[in-house]
């Protein structure tokens, strides 16, 4: 072996050591499972992509305070209707017992009728009430189920109790809902309700936000684009 050989030989040599040592220290961690489609559910209005402020919120069907912060952002979306883009991502808290079924409710009636989503959403908020953990403490998990499906028949379409309810059993309807959850938690979000808005978040998510709050953040930046 010449010299410039054995030299090219140990400059190898150390360029696999770095980079086995380099391996050996990345962690393993498992790929959470890639959606055919990106989460969430548009809700009409400006498409996302085009030239709209797209504010995104994170919203537990169970949750009070996301039940009260929905009419004010739906009240301002009604004033910029062509600005502004919403999606809601249903984030199902842990600690709300009945909360996956809800947020696996709105996966289901987009499924079967994708109008209905919304329409579904603001009746689990007037009626989610009955579905909190007090309430539901001694109920089964198949009553809570029905009771949800029956509210969901109103939204979803007066045939559809069967087919509501078999979404209960399809796999990728749990699928979807749990891909609701970790696409939060890969975004931060540690409660709700939890506002991005064009993906930068909201400081005072976790409360409702009033509508003159909405327009003091929104103005700004939709006076930018004129
Ligand atoms: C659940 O049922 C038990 C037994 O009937 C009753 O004592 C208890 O108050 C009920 N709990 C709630 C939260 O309704
Ligand atoms: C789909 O849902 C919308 C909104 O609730 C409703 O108006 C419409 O009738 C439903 N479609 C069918 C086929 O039931």
């Amino acid at each position: 072996m010449g010299k410039a050989a054995a030299a090219a030989a140990r400059t190898i040599g150390v360029l696999l050591f770095l980079l086995g040592s380099l391996f050996s220290d990345v962690k393993v961690e498992a790929q959470m499972p890639i959606p055919a489609k990106i989460d969430g559910f548009v809700y009409k209005g400006a498409p996302v992509w085009g030239k709209s402020v797209v504010v995104e919120a994170f919203f537990d069907p169970l949750c009070p305070d996301s039940r009260d912060s929905w009419p004010p952002l739906k009240q301002a979306l009604l004033h910029y209707p062509d600005r502004i883009s919403v999606v809601v991502h249903p984030f199902p808290l842990p600690y709300h017992n009945s909360a996956f079924i809800a947020a696996r409710a709105l996966h289901i009636a987009n499924k079967l009728n994708s109008s209905s989503t919304y329409p579904l959403l603001e009746l689990l908020f007037k009626f989610q009430e009955g579905y909190y953990d007090e309430q539901t403490y001694n109920l089964t998990r198949a009553s809570v189920v029905g009771g949800i499906a029956k509210l969901a028949v109103a939204a979803v379409g007066k045939h559809s109790l069967s087919s509501f309810l078999s979404g209960f059993d399809d796999p990728a309807t749990d699928s979807a809902t749990r891909i609701s959850f970790k696409y939060g938690c890969s975004r931060a979000v540690t409660g709700t309700p939890y506002f991005f808005v064009n993906g930068v978040p909201l400081s005072q998510s976790g409360s409702a936000l009033g509508y003159k709050k909405w327009r003091s953040i929104l103005d700004p930046l939709l006076e930018k684009r004129n």
